[in-house]
């Protein structure tokens, strides 16, 4: 069968890198891809957010299956529109993918089903945003709905911060007039991912990431500078209760509003003294987590996504390796804040060694050299017996490469470590 994959950063290389090995496959396209996935797959250039083009791009290639990287995408309602013209694509309808597109819409899936998340207010009032906040007071989290990268949070330590935060959503910083303000939650951060077919569930894997830009956790917010799993927090047991109390129950709320979640659930959860909480969904993989997951992934993605689709995710195991995989991310210096593109980066085409993959999650080509082209450049990746184990090869391969305009954190793992 051949395959459409869309997107261009780490996580997609990574899921290129699962679905290349796939006995069902028989060519894997990419819209755009990047350097990395130009290996395994055949770059396309069909504009994503043009869908007649994709459609009339996979009528023509023969294409029988879509991967959807992206959220974008999958807010803007390319699986529904493939699904209408009878092409088949792994990833949730656009009603669906609100799951992470509108903070407020999940919250309120949780209140009304029961599903363990922060208490919370929903305003598109900024006095009365600003009266919630006087009777809750701080510490206080103040969220702007939609997609905002991530830049949309504020953990407010005080008033002012609170009060600065709803300023800037009602000033209209976010491209949202609405604002969530939730309850502060206290615990250790994991994420939790599994495929859901619209009614049965099959748990993935878990995973941590590293947020902050500095060693220590410090600094701003990022996309994520790296991340391993499993979660050693995420025992068995709190796996079996994540799964009962917060992800069974949201597949089965989306069922009743008559529009059953088909995709990967990425559940962000803080482990409370009461048990996992719900921090937020993600209706995609993760990235860098899916770099990690994919080092460990022992079974065929593609058969896992297509069971996804076609609702038979009820006769589907899935197998992972016990090693812990860990990642890297190499960054352009000045990121998170503005970054010089076209660096050269020299290196990549050497023998990293067993189990070590480097993923291209923002490079281009130009000419024969692979460049920066972004913040996060590289992913690099490799599987260990131990945590430590996976660190140690991870930073051998990152010292390996020769890019004097990059930085990353030297600590990624230190809580599995
Ligand atoms: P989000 O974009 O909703 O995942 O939030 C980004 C980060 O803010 C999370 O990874 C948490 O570290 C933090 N955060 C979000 N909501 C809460 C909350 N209710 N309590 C404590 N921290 C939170
Ligand atoms: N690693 C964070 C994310 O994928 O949203």
């Amino acid at each position: 069968m051949n395959v459409l994959l869309i997107g261009s950063g780490g996580r997609e290389h990574a899921l290129a890198f699962a679905l290349a090995r796939s006995p069902l496959l028989t060519k894997l396209y990419a819209a755009p891809g990047n350097p990395g996935i130009g290996k395994l797959a055949e770059l396309v250039s069909v504009k994503v957010t043009d869908h007649a083009a994709v459609i009339s791009f996979c009528k023509s290639h023969d294409i029988g299956f879509v991967v959807v990287g992206p959220e974008a995408p999958l807010v803007a309602g390319l699986v529904d529109d493939l699904a209408v013209a009878g092409i088949k694509a792994f990833g949730p309808s656009k009603f669906s993918a609100q799951l992470e597109g509108s903070k407020g819409f999940t919250k309120d899936i949780c209140a009304k089903f029961g599903i363990p998340t922060a208490a919370y207010g929903r305003f598109t009032d900024e006095a009365k945003a600003l009266a919630y906040l006087k009777k809750h007071g701080a510490p206080i989290v103040i969220k702007a709905d939609g997609l905002a990268a991530g830049k949309g949070v504020t953990v407010a330590m005080n008033m002012a911060e609170a009060e600065n935060a709803i300023a800037e959503i009602f000033a209209g910083r976010f491209g949202t007039g609405e604002c969530v303000i939730e309850e502060f939650m206290e615990g250790e951060e994991a994420s939790f991912f599994a495929l859901s077919d619209g009614v049965n569930v099959l748990a993935l894997a878990t995973a941590q990431d590293h947020k902050r830009v500095g060693d220590g956790d410090t600094g701003p917010n990022t996309g994520g500078m790296g991340a391993y799993s499993p979660a050693p927090c995420m025992t068995p047991a709190l796996c079996a209760e994540t799964l009962e109390k917060i992800v069974k129950p949201t597949v089965a709320a989306l069922a009743s509003m008559g529009h059953p979640y088909k995709g990967v659930l990425y559940a962000g959860l803080i482990l409370t003294r009461d048990g996992p909480k719900l921090i937020e969904y993600n209706a995609r993989f993760g990235d860098p987590e899916t770099q990690v997951m994919m080092m460990r992934l022992k079974d065929d993605l593609l058969t896992l996504l297509m069971a996804s689709v076609d609702g038979t995710l009820d006769k589907m195991s899935v197998r992972w390796r016990d090693e812990t995989a860990l990642t890297v991310v190499m960054c352009a210096k000045g990121y998170p804040g503005d970054v010089v593109k076209g660096s050269h980066i020299n290196g990549l085409a050497q023998e990293f060694g067993k189990d070590v993959e480097v993923f291209h999650a923002g490079t281009a080509l130009d000419g024969e050299f692979i460049v920066a082209n972004g913040g996060r450049v590289l992913n690099v990746t490799a599987l260990g017996k131990t945590p430590r184990d996976a660190q140690m090869k991870a930073y051998a391969a990152v010292d390996k490469i020769d890019w004097p305009e990059s930085f990353c954190r030297r600590d990624i793992g230190w809580r599995a470590v």
